[in-house]
């Protein structure tokens, strides 16, 4: 089995990364998003991240125009018709996952392998909405693409061990370093990180200490590339809140549960740097403020 083509549905955060690393890989891969803004915002977004790796030196700039020219934007479903893998990486809401996969379903080569990069919905579900089970995997990747080593390689009872295999050897030619997870949810880094994560908040609501004292202490405590309440902000507080809400279905253990807080905030608009405001306020990006205590 031989990936010569790539295709990546959604060119969003996660999306755009992977499609950015299939490309510097040197895979032609086929991006499709639902409008031509759409792609045209997803595209800007690998070009500026490009030109930043040409500027420091770490990309030529004749790589640079040689990864950015085997990207190809599309609104057209069928252009993914020649693609040997096919990346889905859309909001993450089951039933756009399933109608998506219901779709392509016509549409893919019959050999194609489908992945999907949801961090916590049932891969056996989607599989199931396909005519082909067997070729069907997750493929997990983590914000920031381009940067976090990991992939979360996730096979389901029905998944053929060719088919894994050849997945596997893909994340290796992406640079990454795979790791093989069964469909439970939140796979392997999920099940975990949730509940530090969650923790954090209740820890948080019961007055262990601040916002900045709890995230200066795991930084520089344990040696964590961030604090957990940064962390939080940069994932998405909405997209923390239904992963924990996907766990805790799954699980019913209170620690996956997502604290009052944390609903809140999601109620109240505030999904973190992407919305420009979580537990931090990004108003001013180099001096981030934590979010007023008496206003939890
Ligand atoms: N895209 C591309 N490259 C980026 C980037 C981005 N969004 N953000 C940072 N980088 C690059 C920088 O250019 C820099 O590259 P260089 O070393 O070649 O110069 C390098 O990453 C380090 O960046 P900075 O010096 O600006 O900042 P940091 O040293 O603080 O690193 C970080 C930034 C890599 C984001 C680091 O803080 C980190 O590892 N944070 C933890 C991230 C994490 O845990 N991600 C997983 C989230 S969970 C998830 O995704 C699963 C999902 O299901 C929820």
């Amino acid at each position: 089995m031989q990936i010569r083509e790539v295709g990546v549905i959604g060119c969003g955060l996660m999306g755009s990364g992977i499609a950015q690393v299939a490309a510097t890989a040197g895979f032609p891969t086929v991006v499709l998003e639902a409008s031509e803004e759409l792609c045209q915002r997803g595209m800007h977004n690998i070009s500026q991240r490009l030109e930043r790796l040409v500027q420091k030196g770490t990309l030529s700039p004749h790589e640079g125009t040689a990864i950015q020219n085997r990207l190809k934007a599309v609104t057209d479903k069928s252009q993914l018709s020649n693609c040997d893998l096919v990346i889905e990486a859309i909001i993450e809401n089951r039933e756009e996952k399933l109608q998506l996969w219901r779709a392509l379903d016509g549409i893919l080569k019959r050999e194609a392998i489908l992945a999907s990069n949801t961090s916590s919905l049932s891969i056996t579900e989607m599989m199931m909405a396909t005519s082909r089970p067997e070729r069907f995997v997750g493929l997990h990747f983590f914000n920031p693409v381009p940067v976090m080593e990991l992939v979360e390689i996730v096979r389901t009872i029905l998944t053929d061990p060719q088919v894994h295999q050849t997945v596997l050897a893909f994340a290796g030619k992406l640079g990454k370093t795979p790791v093989c997870a069964s469909d439970s949810a939140g796979f392997i880094v999920n099940r975990l990180l949730i509940p530090y994560l969650m923790d954090a908040i209740r820890a948080l609501e019961q007055g262990a200490g601040s916002i900045a004292d709890i995230d200066r202490a795991m930084k520089l405590g344990c040696g964590h590339p961030m604090g957990p309440f940064v962390l939080l902000d940069f994932i998405g507080l909405d997209t923390a809140c239904s992963i924990a809400n996907i766990v805790f279905e799954e699980f019913r253990e209170p620690r996956f549960a997502p604290p009052g807080l944390l609903k809140r905030l999601v109620i109240a608009g505030r999904y973190g740097r992407k919305s420009g405001k979580g537990f931090y306020d990004y108003s001013d990006p180099n001096s981030p403020k934590p979010l007023e205590l008496d206003r939890r």
